[in-house]
């Protein structure tokens, strides 16, 4: 749960204000007031509300909304009388009931907040039963936006804790769960009223397990003037250190707010005397796309307290307009916590705080260890709360290291977004050492203490279940196991069980309990407050019972009538001496137990275990495991693997062992393989015996390898930013969604083209969301790939080699990955009509744990059921054919 209500701006985004330039075109620069002209828009109080009805954690991605069964919100209408069914109300039914909410005025903003409540259910019984679970369910909320004036107004909707709207025909779903404030909906409301639908979901996690378990959210338009067509929202600058940047890049989010595309083509910075270009490729923007410009600075340039960003944009017609924005800077000294920016793998411009060590007793020779600290759910990583974690230790002989994972939830809970960007943050260090001059201890990162509250100490978990060779060590506290554990999953609609078991084999990368043997090896320290009701200590106790039932005695420290969190709370006596003591061991070769296992989720993610590296698993449907048993055999390190469901791996040489193998046995082999000091590969032959891997270009683009691997989320591991192809002005809509939902909740980058421009968007080097509409879908790039759209049928090749073939109709949509070369993924986003491609849309993913596998066929009854209407669904195995426990009809 997140830690407080987050409603502050973040400390170092400056609010742009626009400024006259003395340069450029002046009808194209606004002075503030302009912008606050009289405001004709009002957002009427009165609202109809319908709920509650039940929802799962994260359900809603999957639709089941039960207002569908009865038509969908934008048909039905609070003035015809009539019941609704519900688990949730006595009588099992629910009805309209006119509410109103407080709406006010500020800056000619409009803003609503909604306060919902349901007094007449018992919620309290319900949590007996349920759990937190009977503390989420979902309403509809339909009110009214009075345009007053006699034309058309675009405005701009901030949705806080909203995840999906209508206004008039116009859906929204991702919105902004919350409140990142990140990417606004541009929209145009016509003179007179205007409806507005709102689906209302709880979540424990994000709006407490509080007693009673009310929904707040709020609605906010910003009114937008015709010009200027570009604007600020978001500035993320490095900190000033002796005058100079502390790292090189910086990020500024600008939107279009015009009818039209524009192209910005590029960005110049002012600041005293001196001017620089700091982007100069062009970036296209889709009406009311908003995107984050990647800012390079040179090294060597010095600048002021304020810099000036002036943008350089054109529309259709190609004339040239400049628009200029204020932003401060802030200094900091060399050696204190600072604000150090990095490339995501993505592309995007990331930060995170970086606290030098102690340069008092160490040499510029000693290599320190990375403190790596991830923070909660909620928490901005600049903020007060996390900027003051480690104010108690100036002197640990550590690099401490805050990253953000991309957002105050770090995007998806540290997992394949979030943990790329903690990695990416480690991995920047040596670039600040570089670009600060910085004379100090040298940093070793080979290996990492890796420590996390709350949701960074899950994040914790996850680190080290899936590079356990690259921890030192690793501190959780407050810590929840798995993100089903901590909300439990139940209150989801009912499906055929083969479907939810898809959907948990989706989720197996984060389930930790079941990932406890990778855990065995290095130290752990874990620590609880016994009085924790945010985190139940449940959690903290579960994980050290399964840990030494694998052989792991963690160290635990429940901490009597402590709560989620207290001051100090990263640096307590134990949490110190823990940390102290792992910073002082030299970094010697790791030697190798006498036997190990290592537990194999479907993901990219997972690193070597004491160097074995697996590359394949034989199919995603399970886990797969290794048991190493090592034994002296004639004065040779002899390493006997037993393998489940592993098709192909490796032995990495780089992880250095004072015991590595100089000979394996694999399985039930009479034989034993001799390996040197160099890689070595494995893998089945045909006729499932192992042998040496000879293949050297084994990874074409008929073999799943690499980042391509995991669940659908592998669509976020893209090195550069998403190409979302669009066919129509259907079809473009989502691809703005999409653009928006990436942006808000990953902090990532989207180029919008047109299908015409397909085949350019497949070589740009990045992922590729194509998006289409009722029956074509482009071939895929690998010849007889198991899903194909010709002349009205879906055709699915099932793993029997049996073709299936599925009549298009009404309500159908689907998504499914399809390889690209150099280990990067397409996702097909598809509907036969446009309640289908709302369908499909959802599943791209936006918030983590909703368990999207390879590929959903989707019917129109999803609407209401959600996972339960889907047609088909499951995952692709390392040929890219449809694995054997998939769905399908
Ligand atoms: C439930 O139904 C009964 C009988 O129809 C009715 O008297 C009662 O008012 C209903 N209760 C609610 C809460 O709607
Ligand atoms: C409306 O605002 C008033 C004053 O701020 C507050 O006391 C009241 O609780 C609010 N009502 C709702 C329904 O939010
Ligand atoms: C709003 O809803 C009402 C009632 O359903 C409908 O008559 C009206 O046309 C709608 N207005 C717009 C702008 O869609
Ligand atoms: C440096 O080492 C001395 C002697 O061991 C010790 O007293 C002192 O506290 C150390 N200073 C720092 C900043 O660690
Ligand atoms: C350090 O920075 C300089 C220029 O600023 C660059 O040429 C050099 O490659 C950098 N070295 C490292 C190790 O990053």
């Amino acid at each position: 749960m997140k830690l407080g209500q987050l409603r502050r701006v973040l400390s170092f985004v400056i609010p742009c204000q626009l400024i006259r330039l003395s340069a450029g075109t002046s009808q194209n620069v606004l002075s503030v007031e302009d912008t606050v002209s009289q405001n004709p828009i009002i957002i009427l109080p009165f609202w109809d509300v319908l709920g509650p009805f039940r929802i799962g954690t994260r359900e809603a991605v999957w639709g089941a909304d039960p207002v569908e069964f009865y038509g969908g919100i934008q048909n039905i209408s609070p003035n015809e009388p009539g019941c609704f069914r519900s688990p949730l109300a006595r009588n099992a039914t629910v009805q309209w009931d006119r509410k109103e909410y407080n709406t006010s005025t500020s800056n000619g903003e409009q803003s609503v907040d909604f306060l919902l409540d349901f007094i007449d259910v018992d919620w309290e019984f319900a949590q007996k039963i349920y759990g937190w679970s009977a503390f989420q369910y979902q309403a509809w909320a339909k009110g009214e936006i009075l345009n007053q004036g006699v034309v058309s107004q675009r405005v701009n909707i901030f949705t806080d804790n909203i995840l999906e709207i209508w206004i008039n025909d116009m859906h929204v779903f991702g919105g902004d769960f919350f409140g990142f404030g990140r990417a606004p909906v541009l929209v145009e409301l016509l003179p007179g009223a205007n409806n507005i639908s709102v689906r209302l979901v709880r979540e424990v996690r994000s709006m407490g397990g509080i007693f009673p378990p009310t929904i707040q959210a709020g609605l906010r338009t910003q009114p937008i003037p015709e010009q200027p067509a570009v604007v600020a929202r978001r500035v993320v600058m490095p900190n000033v250190v002796n005058g100079k940047f502390c790292t090189r890049y910086g990020s500024i989010t600008v939107q279009n707010q015009a009818a039209t595309w524009i192209s910005v083509h590029q960005v110049v910075a002012i600041s005293g005397q001196s001017s620089c270009i700091v982007a100069n490729q062009r970036v296209r923007l889709a009406p009311g796309q908003s995107r984050p410009l990647k800012l390079i600075f040179d090294a060597a340039s010095r600048w002021d307290e304020s810099l000036k960003l002036v943008l350089t944009y054109s529309r259709q017609d190609s004339i040239l307009h400049d628009i200029g924005f204020d932003t401060q800077l802030e200094p900091a000294s060399m050696s204190s916590l600072q604000r150090i920016t990095f490339l995501h793998p993505s592309g995007s411009v990331s930060y995170a705080l970086l606290k030098p060590p102690p340069t008092a007793n160490a040499t510029k020779n000693e290599r320190l260890p990375v403190l790596l600290n991830l923070h909660g759910a909620g928490v901005e990583a600049d903020g007060p709360l996390a900027r003051h974690m480690f104010d108690d230790t100036p002197y640990l002989p550590a690099w401490i290291l805050t990253p953000t994972g991309m957002s105050p939830w770090s995007s998806d809970d540290w997992h394949t977004w979030g943990f790329a960007d903690a990695q990416y943050a480690v991995a920047a260090i040596p670039d600040w050492i570089n670009s600060t001059g910085w004379n100090g201890p040298s940093v070793y990162s080979d290996k990492i203490l890796v420590a996390g509250h709350s949701n960074g100490g899950q994040g914790t978990w996850y680190f080290a279940s899936h590079q356990p060779d690259r921890v030192l060590g690793a501190a959780v506290a407050s810590g929840y196991s798995s993100i089903e554990s901590y909300v439990p999953y139940i209150l989801w609609n009912e499906a055929d069980p083969l479907r939810d078991a898809i959907l948990q084999t989706s989720r197996s990368s984060f389930r930790h309990e079941i990932l406890t043997d990778n855990l065995v090896g290095f130290p752990i320290f874990q620590q609880h407050g016994s009085a924790d009701d945010n985190v139940p200590p449940y959690h903290s106790r579960l994980m050290n019972t399964l840990l030494a039932q694998v052989g792991e005695m963690a160290e635990y420290s429940e901490m009597l009538d402590k709560g989620h969190w207290f001051d100090g709370s990263m640096t307590t006596k134990s949490m110190l001496e823990f940390y102290l003591r792992l910073l002082k061991v030299c970094h010697s070769e790791t030697t190798v137990p006498t036997s190990f296992t290592f537990v194999v989720p479907n993901s990219h993610d997972m690193g070597p275990r004491y160097g074995v590296v697996v590359d394949q698993l034989s199919t995603p449907d399970r886990l797969g495991k290794m048991r190493v048993t090592i034994q002296l055999h004639d004065s040779l390190v002899q390493w006997h693997l037993r393998t489940e469901n592993i098709y192909r791996f490796h032995l990495d040489p780089s992880v250095r062992l004072a015991n590595a193998p100089n000979q394996v046995l694999i399985d039930d082999l009479p034989h034993v393989f001799d390996v040197g000091p160099g890689a070595a590969s494995f893998v089945k032959s045909v006729s499932n015996v192992w042998g040496r891997d000879v293949a050297l270009d084994w990874k074409t683009l008929g073999e799943r390898h690499g980042r391509q691997r995991g669940a659908l989320d592998a669509i976020l591991r893209s090195t550069g930013p998403f190409e979302v192809v669009y066919d129509s002005d259907e079809t473009l809509s989502i691809a703005v969604q999409t653009s928006r939902n990436f942006l808000q909740y990953f902090g990532g980058d989207t180029n919008i083209v047109a299908s015409s421009r397909y085949e350019q968007a497949l070589d740009k080097g990045a992922n590729v969301i194509t998006i289409c509409l009722r029956t074509f879908v482009p071939d895929a790039s690998l010849p007889g790939f198991p899903i194909r759209l010709v002349s009205e049928q879906i055709f699915l090749t099932a793993p029997d080699s049996r073709l299936i073939s599925l009549h298009l109709e009404e309500g159908m949509g689907g998504v499914w990955l399809r390889p690209l070369p150099g280990e990067r993924l397409e996702l097909v986003v598809w509907g036969f009509d446009e309640v289908g491609l709302r369908q499909a849309a959802r599943l791209v993913p936006t918030i983590t744990g909703a368990g999207q596998p390879d590929f959903v066929i989707l019917g129109n009854e999803a609407r209401w059921k959600g996972h339960g209407g889907a047609i088909a669904m499951g995952f692709f195995d390392r040929n890219w054919k449809i694995s054997f426990a998939s769905y399908l009809p």
